[in-house]
């Protein structure tokens, strides 16, 4: 059988994932500083509030709407009104992930071949993505000053004749900064001027570090057709629920939700279940959110603790679930960590130079401490 070349992927176990088997197998204890997982992290969560609202009789009709139901938007909606912005039920899109939706907002605006440009470092996932879909990611650079901020240079000349959006992740994984008021101004300034479309992924828009002011772009005014993404995976903390959402703004709104109605309606992704729960977890989701925060609170007190006087620092943040901490040495430190029994990430994965690792602030706190105590920090 001839595949298409775009699923010609390298599946062979890498460096990484055989060294990760081979220390689990070996039988030592192994400490795991990257569990990122929300539901595998030890948080309460309330099976009678979260799974009760799935029993709604109303499901058994089977009602298809393309963009999703009304009241399951408005929901979204009302997500928007706590963060001080009114959002017309017009402008959203609900979808299965986020990573459903960038694949939409790829549909929508790029022919094969076109680009996107992306934020370096970032999530590695947006390569598969764009990949299935024909897109080609363009990198623009983040430069680290004391905290991450856009390369406007390398961003300008990074556009091309094929290019078509601007991603933002905002506050960005695995980095945590958002993009200034400033930026945003910037990017919204940038992308219009060239006919340019800015996706803005907010899934950790919640997660701001105390002290910290976290806007949304959908709170701005959309000066480019402007997508922001969000859902619950990380809103709620409930990454198996698969709800996200899409919410649109800007010059063009009106065509582009109606093309994302028909692309939607291509697919029906959205069960009828989920979408009647969605209102009462989107509700409940303080409770889930505090605690998610107060163990990112209280693992960067320990990590601040267990760094000081040491060779190693962790970099500024603003927000999300993830520290990068720049260690003593460029290489063999993520393996010397792993002969240790103490897994963490290397900054590789996320494009991030030599010597940076990556670890997840959502690590069950006695895991947390025993595992930095091993770190070979000096
Ligand atoms: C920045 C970012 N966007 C999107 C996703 C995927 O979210 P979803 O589970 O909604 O597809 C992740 C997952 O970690 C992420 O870090």
């Amino acid at each position: 059988m001839r595949f298409s070349k775009r699923t010609n992927w390298n599946l062979a176990e890498n460096d990484f994932t055989r060294a990760v088997r081979e220390v689990r197998a070996s039988g030592v204890e192994v400490l795991d500083l990257t569990v990122s997982n929300p539901t595998a992290c030890g948080f309460a969560y309330d099976s009678e509030a979260l799974l009760g609202p799935l029993s709604d009789s109303r499901a058994l009709v089977y009602e298809p709407e393309a963009l999703g139901m009304v009241r399951a938007r408005e929901a979204v909606a009302g997500y928007y009104r706590e963060h001080r912005t009114e959002v017309g039920v017009e402008r959203v899109c609900l979808t299965t992930s986020t990573s459903e939706a960038y694949s939409f907002l790829f549909r929508l605006l790029c022919d094969p071949g076109d680009e996107v440009l992306i934020a370096r470092p970032s999530y590695p996932l947006f390569e598969f993505l764009a990949e299935l879909d024909d897109v080609k990611l363009v990198e623009y650079p983040l430069l680290y000053d004391a905290g991450w901020h856009v390369d406007f240079y390398a961003l300008e000349a990074a556009v091309t004749a094929k290019t078509k959006a601007v991603v933002v992740v905002h506050p960005n994984n695995p980095t945590g900064n958002f993009a200034s008021a400033k930026e945003s101004a910037a990017l919204q300034e940038f992308c219009a001027r060239r006919g340019l479309a800015l996706i803005v992924d907010e899934v950790f828009l919640d997660y701001a570090l105390e002290g910290v002011e976290a806007r949304s772009f959908a709170a701005e005014t959309c000066e480019a057709l402007t997508f922001v993404l969000s859902g619950l995976s990380k809103v709620c903390g409930l990454p198996q629920m698969k709800v996200s959402w899409i919410v649109a703004g800007g010059p063009g709104v009106g065509d582009a939700m109606a093309r994302l109605e028909v692309i939607a309606d291509t697919f029906l992704s959205m069960n009828a279940p989920m979408q009647f729960a969605l209102p009462q977890w989107l509700a409940g989701r303080g409770a889930m959110q505090r605690e998610i925060r107060e163990r990112v609170r209280a693992n960067l007190a320990v990590l601040d603790a267990r760094l000081a006087g040491t060779q190693a620092n962790r970099l500024v943040m603003d927000a999300g679930w993830a520290a990068v901490v720049r260690v003593p040495r460029h290489g063999g430190f993520v393996e010397e960590a792993m002969e240790r029994g103490v897994l963490v990430q290397p900054g590789e994965f996320y494009g991030l130079p030599e010597g940076r690792v990556v670890l997840s602030l959502l690590t069950p706190v006695e895991i947390w401490a025993r595992g930095l105590e091993r770190l070979p920090v000096g």
